[in-house]
C-alpha cells in the first residue's frame, strides 16, 4: 500500500492506473478503522481493480460543541490494518492540504430538505460538511465506484441525491451494517460508552427491531409505535434523540401506503451519540 499526504501525488498514480483501464473503488474515512470500515475495503476491492482510502477528521462536518479534537485518531494501527485489507492506496491529508483557504471561505455542497431531518436536525451543518469534504475527495480520486456503509443511513441517502443531483460520474454503492456480538452497530464513537451503559446500548437496536416487528405485522399507528420506542429507550436510561418511521429514499416521516420503509434511532448515552437503523420492504 503507499501512502498519499497530497492530492496531486495521489492523482498522478491514480491518472496512470486509469490509464491501464483499471477501475477505481473508493472508501472515505475518518480513521480509526473497524470491521465495519475493512468490509468496505473488501467489498471496493471485489468490483474494482485499485481500492483507495482516504483518512481524513473533517473539521468542516464537526459542530463546534461536538467532538472533533477528541475524536480517536490511530493513524499507525489504521496503516497496519489497512495493509491487510487489499488497499492500494492511502490518501491521508492534512487540514490544510484539504483547505487550503481555510473553513470559513471553503466553498460549499449542499443538499437540501433531506438534510434538515433526523441527525441533520440535531446536528445543524454537518451534512454541508459531509457532502463538501466527500465531493472534492471525489474531485480528488474519480473513483468508478464509492462504497457507504448502512449504518450511516442518512448520509448514504444524501450521498446518492447529491451525486444524482450534480451528475457526478460515480456510482454510489452501499454495504451492511456490521454489529458487535450482541448487535450494537459498530462505530469509532463506541469507545465513549462507559462500561456500565455497554451492556445497555443494545437497547437501539432491539428498539428498532420491534418497531419493524409491528409494522410488518400490520401496525400502522406510527405515532404511537414511535412514543413506545421512546420509553423503551427511556427505561433503559438513556435519552432520545430521535426515533422515526421514514420513507426510505425520502427520509420524510413515512406514509401508511409506503412500502419501503427505515426505521432509524439516535440516542444518547452519557458520552456517546449512538445511531442505528432498520429496513423493511412491504412489497
Ligand atoms: P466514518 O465514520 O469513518 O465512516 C466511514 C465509512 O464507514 C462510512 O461510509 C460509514 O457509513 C461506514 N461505517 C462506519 N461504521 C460502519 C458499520 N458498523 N458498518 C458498516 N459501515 C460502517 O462516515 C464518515 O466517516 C464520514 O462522514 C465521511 C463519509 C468519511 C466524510 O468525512
Amino acid at each position: 500500500m503507499q501512502v498519499f499526504h497530497t492530492a496531486s501525488g495521489l492523482r498522478e498514480v491514480l491518472y496512470k492506473e486509469r490509464r491501464k483501464g483499471l477501475r477505481i473503488g473508493f472508501v472515505a474515512t475518518m480513521g480509526n478503522l473497524h470491521d465495519g470500515h475493512l468490509a468496505l475495503i473488501e467489498q471496493a476491492g471485489q468490483s474494482n481493480d485499485i481500492v483507495v482510502c482516504s483518512i481524513f477528521v473533517n473539521a468542516l462536518q464537526f459542530g463546534l460543541n461536538e467532538d472533533w479534537d477528541k475524536y480517536p485518531r490511530t493513524y499507525e494501527s489504521d496503516c497496519a490494518k489497512l495493509r491487510q485489507s487489499g488497499c492500494h492506496y492511502l490518501f491521508h491529508p492534512d487540514d490544510s492540504e484539504m483547505y487550503p483557504n481555510g473553513l470559513d471561505t471553503q466553498s460549499r455542497v449542499i443538499c437540501p430538505t433531506m438534510t434538515d431531518v433526523l441527525c441533520g436536525a440535531s446536528r445543524p451543518g454537518h451534512f454541508e460538511g459531509v457532502t463538501t469534504v466527500v465531493s472534492k475527495l471525489f474531485n480528488i480520486v474519480q473513483p468508478d465506484e464509492a462504497i457507504f456503509g448502512t449504518k450511516d443511513y442518512q448520509q448514504l441517502a444524501v450521498i446518492r441525491r447529491m451525486a444524482e443531483d450534480l451528475c457526478m460520474p460515480v456510482k454510489i454503492s452501499s454495504a451492511p451494517i456490521h454489529r458487535e456480538p450482541d448487535g450494537l452497530a459498530m462505530s469509532s464513537r463506541n469507545s465513549y460508552i462507559s462500561e456500565e451503559e455497554r451492556p445497555k446500548v443494545r437497547v437501539l437496536k432491539e428498539t428498532l427491531e420491534w418497531i419493524a416487528q409491528q409494522i410488518v405485522a400490520g401496525d400502522s399507528d406510527f405515532p404511537q409505535l414511535q412514543a413506545e420506542a421512546v420509553k423503551r429507550i427511556e427505561c433503559a436510561g438513556f435519552k432520545t434523540d430521535y426515533m422515526t418511521i421514514s420513507n426510505s429514499k425520502t427520509l420524510q416521516p413515512a406514509a401508511v401506503d409506503d412500502r419501503q420503509i427505515t426505521i432509524l434511532g439516535a440516542i444518547y448515552t452519557e458520552a456517546a451519540r449512538l445511531i442505528d437503523n432498520v429496513s423493511i420492504s412491504l412489497e
